[in-house]
């Protein structure tokens, strides 16, 4: 199994090196081999060589890789944010990885902002649209810099890409054994473009009797996930939509250090990353929360169809996060590498467990 590992810019580094750290730790204990490559894209790279990624970059991507693992990107120096748009939009459209799953999953009550929720009253799946919508690119800047500018952004929602979104929160749903879906867009305004996903849920919703649908603007969505957040269970949305209530799910779990993502075509390369962005302030400070760069490992696992191994990756954060270890935001007193360590000895100390039981069995 090869995966390429892109550490990105700022705390995507600090946290990408515990997500290695992890991943070979499962390797390891599980007798897989998995092959890590490193490649140098991000701000450094860009700067000195002015390429954000190379002219065969995607190509590489998608034909020489099971999956692709992103830290995070973004750099004061590069103030237009190119190399980020060229790597990871870029990827995400070139690779066409049209689905983007983000977990909302309160892993400990003290972690929750709201009052008086636990693990079981946050917990469901968002389904964020990852290949159009306000992300295409489609639009410009009419006398820009003078005080007539016009700037255009389209947004772009086609039958394809917002059946296959709204046809996998369905199929996902089923297959996990969640009961719920629901629809959020703003088709009170924008009566054009979210019309289709109107009629695209009213379409796919019938062919699923055994999931409840519903819709709700997004606004309402986003005041509901607040008010009581246990009512949801599956959400999909478009990509402008996803991405901001996805920072709100973030918040919900405790944080956006904990929250991770996976970027997926089904059956093809895909790409994983935690939502966080790349925090310039706290990068190599040794103070990053590494455990959604590792639950984005987890779900990486899960992907590439090793359930085991991402089972085991998941309840080692989670035993951490419930023995109170893990980094100061959510209330440890470990750093970035203490907290990556104390996980992959979780992850070893569990195989260990699990092989000697399994011995004593054999007895
Ligand atoms: C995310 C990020 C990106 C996005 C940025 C870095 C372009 O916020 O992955 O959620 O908006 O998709
Ligand atoms: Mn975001």
């Amino acid at each position: 199994m090869r995966i390429a590992i892109i550490p990105g810019d700022g705390i995507g580094k600090d946290v990408t090196a515990e997500a290695v750290k992890v991943l070979r730790a499962v390797g390891d204990v599980f007798g897989r081999e998995i092959v890590l490559e490193a490649l140098p894209w991000g701000a450094d790279y860009y700067l000195a060589t002015g390429i954000t990624i190379p002219a065969d970059g995607y190509a590489m991507l998608r034909n020489q890789f099971d999956a692709i693992f992103i830290g995070a990107l973004g750099d004061p120096r590069v103030t237009d944010n190119r190399h980020a748009r060229d790597i990871l939009l870029g990827t995400r459209f070139e690779l066409d990885l049209y689905v983007n799953h983000r977990p909302v999953t309160l892993l400990h009550e003290r972690l929750c902002p709201l009052k008086g929720q636990t693990p079981a009253d946050v917990n469901f799946v968002v389904f964020r649209e990852n290949t159009e919508g306000s992300y295409a690119g489609i639009g410009g800047r009419f006398k820009a810099g003078t005080e007539d500018e016009v700037a255009i952004q389209e947004e772009i929602n086609t039958y394809k890409g917002v059946h296959r979104i709204v046809r996998h929160a369905f199929e996902y749903a089923r297959a996990h054994h969640r009961t719920r879906v629901c629809m959020a867009d703003k088709s009170n305004a924008m009566a054009q473009g979210h019309a289709l996903w109107q009629r695209v849920f009213h379409e796919v919703r019938t062919h699923y009797p055994d999931i409840e649908a519903r819709h709700l603007y997004i606004d309402a969505l986003a005041l509901l996930m607040v008010q009581s957040p246990s009512q949801f269970d599956v959400i999909v949305t478009n990509n402008l939509f996803g991405d901001i209530i996805t920072d709100l799910g973030a918040a919900l779990q405790g944080g956006l250090g904990l929250a991770a993502s996976a970027n997926l075509h089904p059956g093809r390369t895909s790409m994983f990353e935690p939502v966080h962005g790349s925090a310039p302030a706290l990068a190599g400070r040794n103070v990053a929360n590494p455990m959604g760069a590792i639950l984005s490992v987890a779900l990486m696992l899960e992907y590439l169809g090793l359930e085991n191994e991402a089972a085991a990756v998941e309840h080692a954060v989670q035993e951490a996060v419930a023995s109170g270890q893990g980094t100061k935001e959510i209330g440890g007193s470990l750093g970035t590498r203490e907290t990556g360590d104390c996980i992959l000895e979780i992850v070893r100390g569990r195989a260990k467990d699990t092989k000697g039981n399994r011995e004593h069995k054999g007895d």
